[in-house]
């Protein structure tokens, strides 16, 4: 059993947070940013694998026998150890190169594949997201105080807003005709896109975000945020497992509609 408590984890998430958005802040919009293509035609900047590296050397001074996921370092540690921190260090990195205000980093604990801390941390939003299995979701926005937050209490599909994000991730999955139903069926839909739909979720401002083509790192730090602030979340397909590569964040009332539709639609 780890002698390390969910309050401990959340402690040094929010530490490490807070050392990237220093890294990350000093690089956003400065007309000398480095930005190259990954093997997977994606854009990275020096600024993602810088955060990366300084949330690194933070876990790993203090939880040496972590395992550790980034999207840009990929796995470190390899021990038996059930407990992995995955972190994503700029998560819509494509706007971060464009100026766009809307990108965060995050960071999570899981332990067996299962996220129990999550960070979310939007600087240049001035806000930031946090939550640990059994104590509540929180916000924090510029200098004002933590404030707790709930999901919306929309039960139906007709009043609800729904953002799925990036479009082409659903047409390219085959997914046009449950994306149709499903947005057909709600009050209004938008593509809010990256960690904030999520968030949005989780404050109740928004009442779905899904998307398909995701890493365990797009979603891991999500969950618990939006399950401690009263939600659900799940694959597209509703199985409880981040490595499905797909997302699917609700106020918990709607997510078993939403789920049969993206299962009969298509
Ligand atoms: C992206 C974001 C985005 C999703 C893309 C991801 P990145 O992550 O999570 O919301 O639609 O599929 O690649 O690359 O900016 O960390
Ligand atoms: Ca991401
Ligand atoms: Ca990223």
């Amino acid at each position: 059993m780890s002698v390390f408590s969910p309050g401990d984890d959340l402690s040094l998430a929010l530490a490490a947070a807070a050392d990237a958005d220093l890294v990350s802040m000093a690089r956003f919009r400065q007309a000398d940013l480095h930005i190259t293509t990954k093997p997977d035609r994606t854009p990275v900047t020096d600024a993602d694998r810088a955060v990366e590296d300084t949330i690194r050397a933070k876990i790993r001074a203090a939880r040496p026998d972590d395992n550790i996921l980034g999207e840009e370092r990929g796995h470190s540690g390899g021990t038996e150890s059930s407990r992995e921190w995955v972190i994503d260090p700029i998560d819509g990195t494509a706007g971060f190169l464009r100026g766009l205000p809307i990108w965060a980093t995050m960071i999570a604990l899981t332990v067996d594949g299962i996220p129990q801390v999550g960070v979310v941390s939007a600087p240049a939003l001035r806000q930031r997201w946090w939550a640990a299995a059994g104590q509540g979701a929180w916000t924090r926005r510029a200098a004002g105080p933590p404030e707790k937050i709930h999901v919306s209490g929309v039960s139906a599909l007709e009043d609800a807003v729904v953002s799925y994000n990036n479009l082409p991730g659903w047409l390219d999955a085959g997914h046009h005709a449950s994306l149709m139903e499903l947005v057909g069926r709600c009050w209004r839909a938008r593509a809010v896109g990256d960690f904030w739909a999520y968030m949005l979720v989780a404050e109740g401002q928004l009442d779905i975000a899904g998307e398909w083509d995701l890493q365990p790192y797009d979603i891991a730090a999500l969950w618990p945020i939006v399950t401690e602030a009263g939600g659900a979340f799940s694959a597209l397909t509703g199985e409880h497992d981040i490595s499905l590569g797909s997302a699917l964040a609700t106020n918990s009332l709607l997510h078993d509609e939403v789920v049969a539709i993206i299962r009969g639609g298509d």
